[in-house]
């Protein structure tokens, strides 16, 4: 065989591969592509809510952070306004048809002198909330990982 004719059947074998990989990932639903988003696999908004709860509930009952949300627990409307805005941030965050309207996180959290150990005690407080609703590892790691990066706007009361 010709060297021309060599390197064509080469380059024609690469492109049949090269045009089978994304048809046979797809067909063995391996393809990121068809992977559920976070949000579906969170359980919507509905999941997204109950989580919510019962993170705010147990951020209420750890004496390493509740002192910072009292007022907030202690006016309903407050309470439930926050609430909303964290299942948006979290459904919009995962993926879903969220829009969030708070404040972004540095405003929020601006002068309350959050330090590293209050920021991993809320962040223990929502690992707790997710693990009771058996939300897997990789929704959980995903998640955290999507939350993780906003320390630097939260927590600026280290010094
Ligand atoms: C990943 C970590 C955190 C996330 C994603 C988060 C998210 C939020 C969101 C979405 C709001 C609502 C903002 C608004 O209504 O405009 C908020 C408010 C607030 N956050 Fe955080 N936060 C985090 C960590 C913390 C920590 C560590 C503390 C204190 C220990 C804290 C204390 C507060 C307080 C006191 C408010 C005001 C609540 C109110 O409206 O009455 N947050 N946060």
């Amino acid at each position: 065989m010709s060297s021309f004719a060599s390197r064509l059947r080469i380059a024609v074998v690469m492109l049949v591969v090269a045009l089978a990989i994304p048809v046979i990932a797809l067909a063995s639903g391996t393809s990121t592509a068809k992977e559920k988003s976070l949000y579906v696999r969170l359980g919507g908004k509905k999941g997204i809510t109950a989580v919510v709860n019962d993170f705010v509930t147990r951020i209420n009952g750890d004496t390493r952070v509740n002192s910072f949300f009292a007022a907030t627990v202690a006016d309903p409307a407050r309470l439930a306004k926050f609430k909303t805005h964290l299942v948006e941030q979290l459904c919009q965050a995962s993926g879903g048809p969220c829009k969030y309207t708070g404040k972004d996180m540095k405003t929020a959290h601006a002068g309350m002198k959050i330090t590293t150990d209050n920021f991993n005690a809320v962040v223990e407080d929502l690992t707790g909330a997710l693990d009771k609703f058996k939300v897997g590892v990789n929704e959980k790691n995903q998640l955290l990982g999507v939350l993780s990066p906003m320390k630097a706007d939260i927590a600026g009361g280290d010094e």
